[in-house]
């Protein structure tokens, strides 16, 4: 309630010197809202840049297990592991995917032996595994929701097994947090965790993520009959209360910063842990603008995170984790 007004009411009093401004602050960036994904590829010892997203590298195991402990010393909770899978091993049915020994199951056995402490949070969808660069099966241009589920429950339980935490379903096929759900509780998996981009827009800023796990190459047409339209906020609503009576545990939106007004929305509506993924093409544009001298890179990021959680978003996945775990620490 407003209860006075200028002159005896002045604002600019709590703005006054930094500590009152520290003081009356209302939203704070922590170390531990810091999620950070990583790619995974195979090999020893390789350590691959991606041009279009400046300063993210590809690593091979033995490198990202060191990198890993180098975020878990930061004080990171966890990370995101995406995997680019070698192109012979990409197939139209994406079978690779819960291959019990691919590469996404070796990085995880490795990273839970190194660092027991960090959270593991596992993709689940097909795109890194199919020739076509789709997230589910196709048949005569279309994609397949039920036959597509059924294999994601092959590859979450085939990751759970390896000793992933918490399994993220991005593929947007429908039903598919009910069906992995029950697939792990049956198989003694009850304890994993699901986190679900539950509203994951077909977004034109995913591209450097698809150069990164090189997927852009193989991806025939867009992703628009399964990702949702960003034209829209009510369906959201609709995807995140469905997967939450499908057995979500927390609930993703993507991307981050075109979409804060969903991250309100549902946070407002279910007050369920909610994260926002900070994605690759928000990342690049900010990273190029910085390169460049236009932005300050330290300053242009810590409000980005700010602003998500502002927002209402528990944590954030972001590219710059170890930047900004960095520039908390000190
Ligand atoms: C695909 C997937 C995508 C991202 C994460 N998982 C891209 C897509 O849907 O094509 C994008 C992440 C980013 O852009 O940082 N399952």
């Amino acid at each position: 309630m407003i209860n006075a007004s200028y002159p005896s009411k002045r604002l600019r009093r709590l703005r006054s010197s930094t500590w009152i401004r520290n003081l009356v602050e209302e939203n704070n960036v922590y170390i531990t809202d810091l999620i950070w994904p990583v790619f995974v590829i195979d090999g020893k010892n390789k350590c691959e840049s991606i041009a279009s997203m400046p300063n993210v590298n590809r690593y091979s195991i033995d490198l990202l297990v060191k990198e890993v402990i180098s975020a878990h010393a930061l004080g990171i909770p966890a990370i995101a592991l995406f995997p680019v899978t070698p192109s012979e091993k990409k197939t139209a049915d994406g079978r690779e995917s819960y291959n019990p020994d691919n590469l996404m199951c070796r990085a995880i056995k490795a990273i839970k032996d190194a660092v027991p402490d960090i959270g593991i949070i596992t993709d689940v969808a097909l795109d890194p595994y199919t020739s076509h660069g789709h997230d589910g099966l196709i048949e005569n241009g279309e994609i397949l929701n039920d036959p597509t589920v059924e294999i994601l429950c092959k590859q979450a339980l085939t990751q759970a097994q390896a000793g992933a935490d918490i399994i993220a379903p991005s593929d947007m096929m429908d039903g598919r947090i009910g069906a992995i759900r029950a697939t792990l509780d049956k198989n003694s998996q009850s304890n994993v965790t699901i986190l679900s981009y539950a509203a994951k827009y077909a977004s034109s800023f995913y591209g450097p993520f698809r150069d990164a796990v090189q997927s852009s190459g193989c991806l025939n047409g867009d992703k628009k009959t399964y990702q949702m339209n960003p034209a829209n906020s009510d369906e959201a609503m609709h995807e995140v209360a469905l997967d939450l009576q499908e057995g979500a545990d927390m609930i993703m939106i993507k991307p981050g910063m075109p979409y804060l007004d969903i991250i309100t929305r549902v946070k407002d509506e279910y007050k369920v842990p909610t994260f926002a993924y900070h994605v690759s093409g928000e990342y690049a544009m900010l990273r190029a603008a910085c390169d460049n001298g236009w932005l300050d890179y330290d300053a242009a990021i810590m409000e980005t995170m700010v602003s998500f959680k502002r927002a209402g978003a528990n944590g954030v996945l972001t590219y710059a984790a170890i930047d900004l775990a960095k520039a908390l620490q000190n």
